[in-house]
């Protein structure tokens, strides 16, 4: 039988426990603080930033949304991060991307204090995640993990083929697992043979951004797959892998939705956390 990972019921640990750990610091009169940045109407991220505002409403922790408009310059953008890197009731500051064509990503990520940079976007927590000594991982990434951990499913010595190479989901998710000793293949769009690669794959991780991109030809019997893909398809949300032919073949599998995706938010509020506990010197 196919296990399927539920990512509704994983997540809800997870911030069962973050909840728990905002109490225990709002007992000792310390306060959890997450700053989110949208610039600009893009209906997808309005989406997320409004999800993200809910989650933390629901755990404790101190939500304050700053909306800017679409004009907003960079000057601009660059102060009010200025402003919350040193207000010290913000623990996390998170700047919703895509940004306006005009705002450079680079510069704007790079302004956020490391210490408060909950989406581990800023090249010191990305030099650290390479050297496996960190604090915050990416959200999406941080999530599969998490599943991997929940569901017992050991990493070390298997065969974990990504299929991806964002600096936001592929490449970090390729140094946990490798922290965690899989050895390691990361596909991409130039990849050979990528079939016979994704078939030695014990643990296969789609992160395309395809619509049914993983096809079961590609699975070998047996496989976790985990799907990380978000597409819209006539109108409905679905993966980057073909699910109905995959999930026989899979010994585990993610569905979408109620997969990887709940795992986001959730890793993201643990994030937050982490950054309120070292910055208060708590312990872990
Ligand atoms: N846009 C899509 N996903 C993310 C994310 O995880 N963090 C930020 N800041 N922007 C995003």
């Amino acid at each position: 039988m196919t296990k399927i990972i539920d990512g509704k019921v994983i997540s809800a640990a997870v911030k069962q426990r973050v909840a728990d750990g905002v109490k225990e610091l709002n007992a000792k009169g310390i306060t959890v603080g997450l700053a989110v940045i949208i610039v600009g109407d893009d209906p997808a991220s309005k989406v997320y930033v409004a999800n993200k505002k809910k989650a933390c409403e629901a755990l404790g922790i101190i939500s304050e949304e700053y909306a800017l408009p679409e004009s907003t310059t960079e000057e601009e953008l660059l102060s009010l991060i200025k402003e919350l890197n040193s207000k010290k009731s913000i623990n996390g500051i998170l700047c919703q991307l895509p940004l306006p064509k005009h705002l450079d990503e680079k510069i704007i990520i790079n302004s956020i204090l490391p210490e408060k940079d909950v989406d581990a976007f800023h090249p010191s927590n990305v030099g650290k995640i390479m050297i496996g000594d960190y604090d915050f991982v990416p959200c999406t990434p941080a999530g599969v993990m998490e599943m991997l951990k929940y569901e017992n499913i050991d990493v070390e010595g298997k065969t974990c083929v990504v299929i991806g190479r964002s600096n936001i989901v592929g490449k970090p998710m390729g140094m946990l697992l490798l922290h965690k000793n899989g050895t390691v293949t990361i596909c991409h769009s130039r990849t050979k043979n990528l079939k016979e690669i994704c078939l030695t794959a014990d643990i296969l991780v789609a992160a395309v951004g395809r619509a049914n991109f993983v096809t079961a030809d590609m699975v070998k019997e047996g496989a976790v797959v985990i799907d990380v893909g978000m597409n819209r398809e006539n109108g409905k949300l679905c993966g980057d892998v073909d699910y109905e032919n995959v999930k026989d073949k899979a010994s585990a599998i993610t569905p979408v939705p109620g997969g990887v995706g709940p795992m986001t938010i959730a890793m993201l509020m643990q994030n937050t956390l982490t950054a309120a506990k070292k910055q208060n010197n708590c312990k872990e």
